[in-house]
């Protein structure tokens, strides 16, 4: 029989990997030991509650103008950091499904970017993603931010808008890595997949025909000095 891992253990394999992934027996376990390790649980957008159920939403129907959903609807969403508008991003976006279903998410680790030091030879991806600098939202509590700070990732193409030629740059290279992102595929009941969400960029793959009921729970962590 198969063991399953502690919420702990998921953890220290995100911090490693990117993202962990595993089985439970409900999301209210996991949010209980997430409670156990005083996880703080925080809304990935002001006023929605901290668990969030996010269902295949077309452009039309989409409640928030700047959202994912009112962009690109049901085609395959831009890899991203959840909360990215936030001046604090939470550190753990934990993704539960209680049914199976044909739509993956696709997830790519900090490491599947070229992080090299750049050179006065070469220009290197490390270069424009350190100093490119954004303008993150928008009106009075827009902030500026470049997407690689201290080792950790801010980026959400949709509230984020490259203010230097470098911060193009760093856009046009993340868009690049878009098909370089493993797909994660919700084929088990009861599943879930734990994202370190400053160690890892995510996206819903396009919504497959038959997964209009597709429903996936979301909850958002910040889990402060220890991440
Ligand atoms: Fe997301």
């Amino acid at each position: 029989m198969r063991g399953i891992k502690s919420l702990k253990e998921a953890w220290e394999e995100a911090q490693q990997q990117g993202w962990s992934s595993g089985e439970t027996s409900s999301l209210q376990n996991l949010r209980f030991e997430a409670r156990l390790d005083k996880w703080e649980e925080v809304e990935t957008r002001s006023g929605q509650g901290t668990e969030t159920m996010l269902r295949p939403t077309s452009q039309a129907a989409a409640p928030y103008p700047r959202s994912i959903s009112a962009v690109y609807g049901l085609d395959e969403q831009p890899l991203h950091v959840d909360g990215a508008h936030f001046p604090t991003p939470p550190d753990v976006v934990l993704l539960f499904c209680d049914a199976p279903n044909e739509t993956p998410t696709n997830v790519l680790s900090i490491k599947e970017l070229d992080l090299r030091f750049a050179s006065a030879k070469e220009y290197l991806p490390s270069e424009y993603l350190r100093h490119g600098i954004f303008i993150v939202g928008s009106g009075p509590a827009a902030f500026l931010a470049p997407v690689l700070d201290a080792g950790r990732l801010r980026y959400d193409p949709n509230v984020m808008e490259p203010a230097d030629a470098r911060a193009r740059d760093a856009a046009d290279y993340l868009r690049s890595l878009q098909d370089k992102a493993t797909p994660f595929h919700w084929s088990v009941p009861k599943s879930y997949l734990l994202i370190a969400n400053r160690l890892a960029l995510h996206g819903r793959a396009k919504v497959v025909e038959s997964d209009s009921a597709r429903e996936v729970t979301r909850v958002a962590y910040r889990i402060g000095a220890k991440r």
